[in-house]
């Protein structure tokens, strides 16, 4: 891969070890691809924030980055962790393994991180432009950023996109090229879509028949949200491994089918009706009708304003049921701004709690010994029985969800 001549000298060392690791990395991989140089790219976007996957590894590891005098040379935002940020006594996560997690935010703080702890950047202030080239590694948002802003990421790895940020730049194959960027797939939707948990429904249901193609999808309503567009993007990227999916008329590269194809022909064209997306919901829950749950999560990927709203309007005048623990995760500018406005009083008056900066998904819930898990997520059915370690899940509508947080049951 070519290099220029500053990139020679931090490969060499010049500028210290910790950038010089970081340089290694994207060589490595440059070469791996057959990249023909690296690119400057406008962000980065870190996973593995959580200690329940960096563990004390990836934190002496930071921490030696920040002795060697490394910095982030981009705007570099985190996604959520193990803890609830701010109130995590409160909720009741252990001292220990929280005082572990804050040791690994503190050294991303002193590598110049933004703590933003959230899988929605975009919702916070990194929020790059259509045709800059990022580094993001957090699947649901990059997958998001190809498809809704057109910004140019590929699914990188958290040390890959932790690199990239310290560097200032990726090498440039993949979903950085036009090439690799075109539509080859058509999905037919059709399907009435009525909320985000049918765009995480059907998100699934595409990414596990595509698996890393791009789908460009047609029928989807022109008036879906970027909420709907973001839970889409999140089950296409955990079912199958898609970075990027083509919707007309709301990709901005692609303003028709034949543009999003690249003038080429699909390779196949799939349906997904009524049907496909029941079994996606009956696939995705382990129990139904009258099972007992004990943990509602709301929030993943991370809620906005509306979806805030929205669950405050379900929620007002009720109550969670004295059994059952409602969660709804989202960032802390989010969180504070819904304050203001009087949505969160809302919730928490009815027992929910706002979980600000938190991913349960990827963290172990066994400090609170939850079994059974009711979700409007696919994504977060897939990490429940795995990294979560519960017995079951239950993957429904945010209405059923709410109804089984305040009942203590699904479908009662
Ligand atoms: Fe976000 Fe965690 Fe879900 S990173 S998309 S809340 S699995």
């Amino acid at each position: 891969m070519y290099l220029t001549k500053e990139e020679e000298e931090i490969l060499e060392g010049e500028a210290g070890e910790g950038f010089q690791r970081s340089m290694e990395i994207l060589v490595t991989l440059g070469d791996i691809y057959k990249s023909e140089r690296l690119v400057d790219i406008t962000s980065a976007q870190i996973s593995s924030v959580a200690y329940t996957n960096s563990g004390e590894t990836g934190i002496r590891f930071l921490e030696w980055l920040v002795n060697t005098g490394a910095y982030f040379k981009v705007l570099t935002t985190l996604n959520p962790h193990s803890i609830e940020h701010d109130r995590w006594k409160e909720v009741g996560f252990p001292n220990d393994f929280s005082l572990r997690q804050l040791a690994n935010t503190e050294a991303y703080r002193k590598l110049g991180a933004v703590g933003t702890f959230t899988c929605t950047p975009f919702q916070v202030g990194n929020n790059p432009r259509f045709g800059e080239h990022i580094a993001w590694a957090e699947s649901s948002a990059l997958s998001y950023a190809n498809t809704v802003i057109g910004a140019r990421t590929n699914r990188e790895s958290a040390l890959s996109a932790l690199a990239a940020g310290l560097i200032g730049k990726t090498p440039l194959y993949g979903f950085h090229l036009d090439e690799n960027r075109k539509g080859r797939v058509l999905v037919k939707v059709e399907t009435r879509l009525r909320e985000h948990a049918d765009y995480s429904a059907l998100g699934w249901a595409v990414g596990e028949k595509v698996m890393s193609k791009v789908p460009i999808f047609i029928g989807i309503p022109k008036n879906v949200d970027n909420y709907e567009l973001n839970t889409l993007c999140a089950g296409l990227a955990v079912s199958g491994a898609v970075a990027m999916a083509h919707i007309p008329g709301i990709t901005p590269e692609a303003p028709t089918i034949d543009v999003a194809l690249g003038g080429e022909k699909p390779e196949e064209t799939i349906t997904i009706d009524d049907e496909e997306l029941k079994l996606v919901y009956e696939d995705r829950s382990t129990k139904g009708i009258g099972s007992k749950v004990d943990l509602v999560l709301l929030g993943c990927p991370h809620y906005g304003y509306k979806q805030l709203k929205k669950a405050s309007e379900l929620l007002k005048g009720k109550k969670v049921h004295k059994d059952v623990r409602l969660w709804i995760a989202t960032s802390t500018p989010i969180s504070s701004a819904v304050k203001r406005v009087g949505w969160l009083d809302i919730i928490e008056e009815a027992g929910g709690e706002i979980m600000c900066s938190y991913c349960a998904p990827v963290s172990r819930a066994a400090p609170f010994g939850f079994k059974t898990m009711a979700t409007n997520s696919s994504k977060a059915t897939f990490y429940g029985v795995g990294a979560m370690g519960l017995k079951d899940t239950i993957f429904g509508t945010t209405e059923e969800c709410i109804n089984a947080a305040i009942s203590g049951k699904w479908g009662e």
